[in-house]
């Protein structure tokens, strides 16, 4: 297959299937992102979200199926092609996943190292800029057990941007985290993606968070994907399930999405 950089479609997944102990966590998922694309997937808690992304990272194989990340299958490449590929994808785990004995800053720094070939310099002056920009300004020597874990989640999604990722995947961005700070990180999210170009996906169970993160959201259940669009669009499919579930979780349709995000802020 001819392979293009500026390939529209970035993020390919056809019908993923996933069981673990005989139990099917993803039965069939189809996704497709576009490049540029901000995206939402939202799902309730144990639907399988953290297993989808993990997926596309191919940190979890899928039983059947496939992932093309830019034009690549993933299961067909070699794993210096795959290591390659990878290096074009941010992920800030649900968990955080930092290294424990490696200070913020060497945290990111290694990923930065890993991933790019920026001057030392230049990744000096990146960490320390980024931590600025999600409120942490004092944190680039501290260890990941001296901070909160609101800012372990906050320093997760520095490392994910830091290397200027084409893709950056999002588990949770803000699960944890007070309204304000959570507004806060999801509008330092934008502008740093906005920067870079990066585009994005966060999966979460909250719709709110979801809402705030993208006009386009996807949603997970029962292993499936059952429908992506705009909220609107979503809304007028009239899907009693998803009615209810956006209903419960706080959406309220006839409100301008500026209205609405401001509210969620
Ligand atoms: N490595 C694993 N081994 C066995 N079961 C697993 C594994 N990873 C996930 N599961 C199971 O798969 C299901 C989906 O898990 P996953 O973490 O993907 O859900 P989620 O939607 O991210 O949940 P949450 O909203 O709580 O983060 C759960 O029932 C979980 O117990
Ligand atoms: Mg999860």
């Amino acid at each position: 297959m001819q392979v293009t950089k500026d390939a529209r479609t970035i993020v390919d997944v056809v019908d993923f299937h996933k069981s673990y102990d005989g139990r099917s966590v993803l039965s069939g998922v189809n996704l497709r992102v576009e490049r540029g694309e901000h995206l939402s997937i939202l799902g309730p808690g144990g639907c399988g979200k953290s297993t989808l992304l993990k997926g596309l990272l191919g940190l979890v194989a899928p039983d059947k199926g496939s992932v093309t990340l830019f034009g690549k299958n993933l299961q067909t490449l070699g794993s210096e092609e795959r290591n390659a590929l990878l290096r074009r994808v941010g992920m800030a785990f649900q968990l955080g996943a930092l290294f424990d004995f490696m200070t913020v800053r060497e945290n990111i720094l290694f990923a930065m190292e890993n991933m790019t070939s920026l001057s030392a310099y230049d990744m000096e002056e990146r960490v320390h800029r980024m931590l600025a920009s999600v409120n942490l300004p004092a944190a680039a020597r501290k260890l990941p057990s001296e901070l909160s874990g609101g800012m372990r989640r906050r320093v997760g999604i520095v490392r994910a941007l830091a290397t200027s990722p084409d893709l950056a995947l999002l588990d949770e961005p803000t699960a944890g985290l007070d309204p304000v700070t959570s507004a806060v990180v999801i509008s330092m999210i934008h502008k740093l993606a906005a920067e870079i170009g990066s585009s994005l996906v966060c999966v979460t169970s909250s719709v709110e968070v979801a809402f705030t993160f993208a006009p386009r959201v996807a949603i997970l259940n029962e292993g499936r994907l059952i429908a992506k669009g705009t909220w609107e669009e979503l809304h007028n499919l009239h899907d009693p399930w998803i009615t209810h579930f956006l209903d419960v979780r706080g959406y309220k349709p006839n409100q301008s999405t500026e209205q609405e995000a401001s509210n969620y802020a």
